[in-house]
């Protein structure tokens, strides 16, 4: 497939000033703008012509800054859900799911929404890239790229901290071109991601740039676009939870595309977005109607982090304050900020599971959670078109279907390593 792909046509732009440049293969920022702002690819076909779901998430790639396939991927699945909506009674509610459920044509073997960004980065990477992409993770999207670089021979350096490689299963070995360094026990994500950052000052290493990255924005906004082409018109809600919100960035983004399209309405979903009691840093910016997330007691927000089931929404730094960040699409597209108790989350999981079938990643449980409660107040309507953006899913289903093995850390770095040694252990791994 990869042979005789052509290369997606599309230019940047900075979402502060307009200005539009050209990609020079991983341009992350406008350049030349003082002014922190994300970039986004403006794509030269204004009509997608979605592909069929032979070419995995590459179906949608019009809208992807791609320029060559990789195999195995899978693109999410959209239904109209019939258990959970009957029983909380919605009359259109549709399901998009993004893990592992073959039956209904979800293949994500590491099971979240997290493979369709390892998918579209790893696609916009030149073949002739001969430094070392580096990613850092506290769980999901660390399986994510290590599956798709393993299985695409892509040397990748994972940083991750030493209490969550339980996060790294697979169901075959991950080969050698990937290799996982991690952060003592009892350091965090952002000791991990500090590793990462030393990583990239070194000259054979560059980092994959998280939100700011359009290949990783247009690859999670495959949740949308596969919600459309399923509808055939853009839902009224967008129900995700977010610990970066950089899923519902990218489902925004996705509906400007669609409304320019032409053919799916002109309306904007209100983002309906999620975080995990007690943390709730987004939800306490939003209401306080600040684009700054509010100052925060770092011991405070550590110990809520412990406390949440929902790991995978504890970002303390997400790009939501950024130009084009998650502030602004909340604001042009109305919404809100809703959360969820373990206690719901672990209820509404349990209902998916006896209502629609398949077991749910805890951040999904959080936006269904939600969902139910905002249907309960009365926020939505029963005939509002709602598309709930299942972010993960099929882990346990997975885990009982397959052997699992475990990627071992190559080395266990101190919370704070200085660059020589960063250095020197980085020299042998590669
Ligand atoms: C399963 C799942 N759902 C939701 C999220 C939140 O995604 P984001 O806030 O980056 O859009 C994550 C992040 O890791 C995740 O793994």
């Amino acid at each position: 497939m990869s042979k005789e792909f052509k290369a997606t046509e599309y230019i940047l732009e900075s979402v502060n000033t307009g200005n539009q440049f050209n990609d020079q293969g991983w341009t992350l920022d406008a350049p030349n703008e003082a002014e922190a702002t994300l970039i986004r690819a403006i794509y030269a076909k204004k009509q997608i012509e979605v592909k069929d779901a032979s070419h995995g998430i590459y179906r949608f790639s019009d809208w992807l800054p791609i320029h060559k396939t990789l195999k195995n991927s899978s693109a999410p699945v959209t239904y109209k859900s019939e258990g959970l909506a009957k029983r909380i009674g919605l009359n259109n509610l549709y399901i998009t799911f993004s893990g592992y459920w073959p039956e209904k044509g979800a293949n994500f073997t590491t099971g979240s929404f997290k493979e369709t960004e390892a998918y579209s980065v790893c696609g916009r990477l030149s073949s002739d890239e001969k430094k070392v992409l580096v990613v850092a993770s506290a769980g999901n999207t660390a399986r994510a790229f290590a599956h798709v670089c393993s299985e695409n021979n892509i040397p990748l350096l994972l940083c991750v901290p030493e209490d969550n490689i339980d996060a790294l299963w697979f169901n075959k070995p991950i080969k050698d071109c990937v290799k996982l360094v991690v952060t003592k026990s009892g350091s965090d994500y952002f000791d991990a991601i500090h590793l990462s950052n030393l990583a990239c000052q070194l000259d054979n290493f560059f980092t994959e740039g998280g939100a700011k990255n359009i290949a990783r924005r247009d690859g999670m906004g495959t949740t949308t676009l596969s919600a459309v082409n399923e509808i055939g018109k853009i839902p009224d809600y967008y129900f995700q939870a977010v610990g970066s919100g950089t899923g519902a960035i990218a489902a925004w983004e996705a509906n400007i595309r669609l409304i320019a399209d032409g053919r799916f309405g002109n309306n904007k979903m209100k983002l309906m977005v999620s975080q995990n009691e007690p943390f709730v840093i987004m939800k306490d910016a939003w209401k306080a109607d600040s684009r700054a997330i509010l100052p925060m007691n770092n011991d405070e927000a550590r110990k809520q982090v412990e406390t949440i089931i929902a790991k995978v929404l504890s970002n303390r730094k997400p790009p939501y304050p950024i130009i084009g960040g998650l502030f602004d699409a909340m604001k042009d597209a109305g919404g809100d900020v809703l959360t969820a108790t373990n206690d719901e989350l672990l209820a509404a999981g349990k209902l998916f599971e006896e209502l629609e079938g398949n077991d749910i990643h805890p951040a999904a449980a959080v936006a269904t959670a939600t969902l139910i409660k905002a249907v309960n107040n009365g926020t939505v309507g029963k005939d509002d078109l709602i598309m709930l953006n299942i972010t993960g899913g099929g882990e346990e289903k997975f885990k009982r279907e397959n052997e699992i093995t475990y990627l071992k850390p190559s080395h266990i770095f101190d919370i704070d390593p200085d660059i020589e040694t960063i250095k020197n252990v980085l020299d042998k791994l590669f």
